[in-house]
């Protein structure tokens, strides 16, 4: 069987303005980097990567929405993928999620196999790590 082909560093936000940054940031420190604003509500991804950070914007979307980029981010990671879970309630619907949710969303809206807690970033969100 023929090995499918994995995208190399790439970074989506859907604000132009932090794209910009982005692109001007790796532009100094000489990385190859293609970043590209990018709508998860309105867009599927069609690469695949080995690893996929998806930090701190699952609080941005709705319920319809977090499902739909639930499934965008577990069908684009080959090998792990990294979320990083907002605690300080939703953008959009003023909820609060616990990590036990979030463990509850990723068993029952991604296929990967092994989903555990694995820290908390600087802001003492929790760091989940998706494995197959
Ligand atoms: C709290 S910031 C986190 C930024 C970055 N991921 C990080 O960890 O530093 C949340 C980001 O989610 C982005 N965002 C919100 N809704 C989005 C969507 N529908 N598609 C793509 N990005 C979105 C916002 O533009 C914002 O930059």
């Amino acid at each position: 069987m023929q090995e499918e082909k994995c995208q190399e560093d790439s970074g989506i936000d859907k604000d132009k303005n932090l794209i910009e940054c982005a692109i001007e940031i790796a532009r100094i420190f000489d990385l190859e980097i293609e970043y590209r604003t990018f709508d998860i509500k309105d867009e599927e991804i069609s690469e695949r990567f080995d690893y996929v950070f998806f930090l701190n914007v699952f609080h941005h979307l709705d319920e319809k929405n977090k499902i739909r980029a639930l499934r965008n981010v577990d069908r684009i990671t080959m090998k792990r993928l990294f979320f990083e879970a907002p605690i300080g309630g939703d953008i959009v619907s003023e909820t609060y999620l616990t990590t036990e949710d979030y463990l509850s969303y990723f068993r029952g809206f991604t296929t990967f196999t092994n989903i555990s807690l694995v820290g908390y970033s600087d802001f003492n969100r929790p760091i989940l790590l998706c494995e197959r």
